[in-house]
């Protein structure tokens, strides 16, 4: 019998890319589940040259493209993704995109959301705020988008301890240590109960 076609997943990054990076890894040679594609909003992203290096095509757009056109989302379409990927992506995803799939986009925030959330909320400005509010823990929180910022359901959080002695560069480290763990598991999950039944209410 011939073997189904492998799942698509589809990042987009802004940054460095060191999610990305530890996608691009765990997926490289899995039997069922291949990076199709990068997008990037930063023509400086180093996630560009992260996919380079795996050979996964890259695409940067413009925000004019992004949100007055249809021309990321064809871009998208050839790929027939089964999973988008927010890491480090740090614009607000379109009607148009979220209208095309929906449920299929997921991003991760480097907090427990909701608190620390919400525009402006990213990298160090997320590690100081909750360094300052003397939060005991910090961690993660992967979910699905919507049209609000870090809003959508959550798919999993994870926690470390806030440390007294902490920078938000330690914290940091911390938190991104928890992301790439988890991140590709729960990619690799969500992707896998896509070929399961639905439960009936
Ligand atoms: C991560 O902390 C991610 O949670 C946040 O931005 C950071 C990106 O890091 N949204 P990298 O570009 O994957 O290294």
């Amino acid at each position: 019998m011939e073997r189904p076609a492998k799942k698509n997943i589809v990042i987009f990054a802004s940054g460095s890319g060191s999610n990305a990076q530890r996608l691009l890894e765990h997926f490289e040679h899995h039997p069922d589940i291949r990076v199709a594609a990068l997008f990037s909003n930063n023509p400086n992203a180093y996630a560009l040259k992260r996919a380079e290096t795996y050979h996964v095509p890259a695409f940067l757009f413009s925000r004019e493209e992004f949100y007055k056109s249809e021309k990321v989302l064809q871009q998208l379409q050839q790929f027939q993704p089964d999973l988008i990927v927010l890491a480090g992506f740090l614009w607000l995803v379109p009607q148009n995109l979220l209208r095309a799939f929906p449920d299929k986009i997921i991003n991760i925030h480097p907090a427990l959301l909701p608190q620390y959330g919400g525009k402006g909320m990213h990298g160090q400005h997320v590690h100081t705020a909750v360094i300052q509010a003397g939060e005991p823990e910090s961690g993660i929180t992967i979910h699905y988008i919507n049209e609000e910022y870090d809003k959508g359901t959550f798919i999993r959080q994870e926690r470390c301890p806030v440390l007294p002695s902490d920078t938000p560069a330690d914290l940091a480290a911390r938190v991104l240590q928890l992301e790439h763990l988890h991140l590709p598991q729960v990619v690799e999950q969500l992707l896998d109960q896509q070929d399961q039944p639905k439960k009936e209410d």
